[in-house]
């Protein structure tokens, strides 16, 4: 009697370890999303393409070149969200960049899959680099 005790308690304590595994195997967070240039792609074309171009080269008095802008290519990917959910008002010189590109109802992962996008895309060719005497010295 006592050893088919014992065997319960082994075959209930095996079963308690194993829900336990299954718990542990559970995140307790979801882990971070991953951006998708697919999605950011779809986004892009439909709402920043008109004024940055399809390419993201910039369109003429429209968006700017985001394939060589100093500000889109930090490293501090947090400043350049910012940027784009919130926009930039107009000065003398160029119009504004509207807060989410004008498509307020996107959420900040939207925002990560375009930039992830954009990063897809191929950067300016040789032959377009700016010659270092002719551009601006801007510090990294
Ligand atoms: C209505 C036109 C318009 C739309 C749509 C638009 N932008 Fe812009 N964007 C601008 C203008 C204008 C600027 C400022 C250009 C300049 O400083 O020469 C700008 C600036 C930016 C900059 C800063 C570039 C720099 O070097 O300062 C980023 C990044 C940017 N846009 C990303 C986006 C993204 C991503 C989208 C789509 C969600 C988008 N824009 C949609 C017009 C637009």
């Amino acid at each position: 009697m006592l050893i088919r005790f014992s065997m319960v308690l082994v075959v209930l304590f095996s079963l308690l370890a194993g829900l336990s595994a299954c718990e542990e195997n559970k995140p307790a967070a979801p882990a971070p999303r991953q951006p998708s240039p697919e999605k950011g792609r779809m986004l892009y074309m439909q709402v920043c393409a008109q004024c940055h171009g399809v390419a993201a080269r910039g369109v003429h008095f429209l968006g700017a070149d985001l394939k060589t802008s100093t500000l889109f290519n930090q490293s501090d990917e947090r400043r350049v969200i910012d940027l784009i959910v919130q926009g930039r008002p107009a000065t003398a010189d160029r119009p504004a960049m509207p807060p989410k590109g004008g498509r307020l109802n996107m959420t900040e992962d939207d925002v990560r899959d375009i930039i992830a996008y954009i990063h897809s895309l191929p950067g300016p060719t040789a032959t377009e680099a700016t010659p270092a005497a002719t551009q601006p010295t801007t510090p990294p």
